[in-house]
């Protein structure tokens, strides 16, 4: 039975530590990346932002050293950013758009406009044996550029499809059926993320040549319910 990937994504439980300041060492990110693992969770993904607001240097680093299963760096496309993925080296990179004030990743990452500088991060990165996605709207330009620079995957942004309703929802379907169609077109895997739960995953999962998933948000906070390994477990049932 094939199945599509699913990244956990625990900002959040780092979220939680932040909130005093990490002077607390609970909640320990180590135990939920665990937790994630036994549910069936395929990798997990962490955002460094520029801010430090919720994951720090030393979680990456001690995610990639004690993760059974491969770790997945959200990051800024920066230097700085690179410089610190070539340091603690994950299996994978997603290349994000960072706003400071924002409060999550609001839109897609601009691959045409930044075409150049993105070209020679993933080249470093590449050297290394990181693979590299980048986190776009759904839009062929933004697919095409992706190819040109070198990644191997485009991550399609599923927050404003999750958000919209009526004909403006199936007008971003489409534009997300077109997309995932033109990536597979170009060798380019699919993937797929942002305010993802239950039912916009059992949704998702018709998007052609779709092979991951990044969640996290609806996750954690269903995981205070439960607890994380029954959420992530509901939701690897979900993408079998
Ligand atoms: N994928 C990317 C690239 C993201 O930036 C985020 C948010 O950090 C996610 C997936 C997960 O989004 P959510 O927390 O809404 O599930």
């Amino acid at each position: 039975m094939t199945k599509i990937r699913l990244g956990v994504n625990l900002d959040h439980v780092a979220t939680l530590r932040q909130v005093r300041g990490g002077t607390t060492s609970y909640p320990d990110l180590l135990f939920y990346v665990h937790e994630s693992t036994r549910a069936g969770a395929d990798q997990i993904t962490l955002h460094l932002r520029e801010d430090r607001r919720h994951i720090q240097d030393s979680d990456i680093q001690n995610v990639i050293k004690y993760a059974a299963i491969p770790v997945n760096m959200e990051m800024a496309a920066t230097e700085e950013m690179t410089k610190l993925a070539l340091k603690y080296k994950p299996q994978f990179v997603c290349l994000v758009p960072e706003k400071r004030q924002e409060l999550t990743t609001e839109g897609g990452l601009d691959v045409v406009k930044k075409k150049k500088q993105i070209s020679k991060l993933i080249e470093k990165l590449s050297k290394k044996g990181i693979k590299v996605s980048t986190f776009i709207g759904p839009d062929k330009k933004q697919v095409k550029a992706s190819q040109e620079v070198g990644a191997f995957a485009c991550e399609f942004h599923t927050g404003h499809w999750v958000q919209f309703k009526d004909r403006k929802k199936d007008k971003e379907w489409l534009k997300l059926i077109e997309s995932a169609l033109y990536c597979h077109d170009l060798n380019l895997n699919v993937h797929a993320g942002h305010g993802l739960d239950y039912e916009s995953t059992r949704d998702i999962k018709a998007l052609p040549f779709l092979e991951e998933v990044n969640i996290g948000h609806f996750l954690v906070c269903e995981g205070l319910k439960a607890g994380l390994y029954e959420s992530v477990r509901n939701m690897v049932q979900i993408l079998k």
